[in-house]
């Protein structure tokens, strides 16, 4: 049922159904740049045919080259002058759209309903690190889903990422919300958007990255600010430690699972790989790729190859009964 929702959902990643006044912008200019070149595109091929036409060899027509016309000034002049003004038209839309959509460097103010994360991209998988949000200083990290809150009555709720890469070059690109905009390393970049509409935003790391990243999944979930506060008080806090599970606890801060991921809470403090503080918060495992169901789970936990191949995750070859305790203990992490 939730799947098929899902499914339903994910459709829907055009740039033509903007969620946002920043991808609205854009749509805006891409049908304005797209209806010009079409006039172009209609009287260049008009005047092909029509030439081609009209000009065609008759019956009674000999073989050999039409009359030779060199040089017509007015004619030179004017195609020369046409496309320069198309050109720098289309320059000056495309820089007043650059300029609406950049974002500017804001600071977090008490009360200023806007929501700051930095994101950074990894091979392949997003970290998001919740800065602050309407003036609090959050601090917490999770991965993949990006929450974030819409705007109501007239409440505007902004949403500034700053974005960062932990390797090599990836490119955010959630089309409804915005454009894409690059992580690369060594450098910051800033994204700005914001929505008045729930749901959930698919999108797509948009910069080749490596064996995987086709499979570097954006998943927004935009909620009307009171489920977006109950998420991130829920968020801040550290993992739940239920004593049903306390087996599989000890053997996954045993192994060499506390190297690259981070419980909170717990000895795990690793942050090379998503933290999985509230794993069982996220709908899906493997930046989008499958659904957070046991059986996965048990399924990445025994061979994370077997879902993305190249992944920097390796089979650890663990003893069936302990993945089995690992997953267990996982599924408590909501
Ligand atoms: Cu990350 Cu492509």
């Amino acid at each position: 049922m939730l799947l098929a929702a899902v499914d339903e959902r994910m459709a829907d990643v055009s740039i033509f159904s903007p969620a946002s006044p920043q991808a609205g912008w854009i749509v805006d200019l891409a049908i304005l740049t797209l209806a010009i070149i079409g006039i172009i595109f209609l009287v260049v091929e008009g005047i092909l045919f029509y030439s081609i036409w009209k000009f065609r060899r008759r019956k009674n027509e000999t073989a050999g080259e039409p009359a030779q016309v060199y040089g017509s000034e007015p004619i030179e002049i004017a195609w020369t002058a046409a496309p320069t003004m198309i050109v720098f038209f289309l320059v000056l839309v495309t820089t007043r759209t650059l300029w609406e959509v950049e974002a500017a460097p804001v600071t977090p103010r008490e009360g200023d309903q806007s929501l700051f994360v930095t994101v950074v991209g990894h091979q392949w998988w997003w970290e998001y690190r919740y800065d602050n949000y309407d003036g609090r200083q959050l601090g917490f990290v999770t991965a993949n889903e990006l929450h974030i809150p819409t705007g109501d009555d007239g409440v505007p709720r902004p949403v500034h990422l700053t974005l960062q890469s932990g390797d090599v070059c990836h490119s955010f690109w959630v089309p409804r919300l915005g454009g894409k905009v690059d992580l690369i390393p060594g450098r910051t970049n800033l994204l700005s958007f914001e929505t008045t509409q729930p749901g959930l935003y698919l999108g797509q790391c948009a910069e080749y990255c490596g064996d995987q990243h086709a499979n570097m999944m954006l998943r927004v979930v935009a909620e009307p600010p009171a489920e977006f506060e109950t998420w991130l008080e829920n968020q801040a806090k550290d993992a739940v430690d239920d004593p049903a599970v306390a087996e599989g606890k000890a053997t996954f801060l045993a192994n060499s699972c506390v190297n690259c991921h981070r419980i909170a809470g717990t000895a795990a403090k690793g942050i090379a790989a998503p933290d999985l503080t509230h794993l069982m918060s996220r709908e899906t495992l493997a930046s989008g790729q499958v659904p957070n169901t046991r059986s996965n789970l048990r399924k990445w936990v025994h061979d994370p190859q077997s879902i993305k191949p190249g992944v920097l995750m390796p089979a650890f070859g663990l003893s069936e009964q302990e993945e089995n305790q690992i997953v267990e203990y996982l599924r408590t992490l909501k």
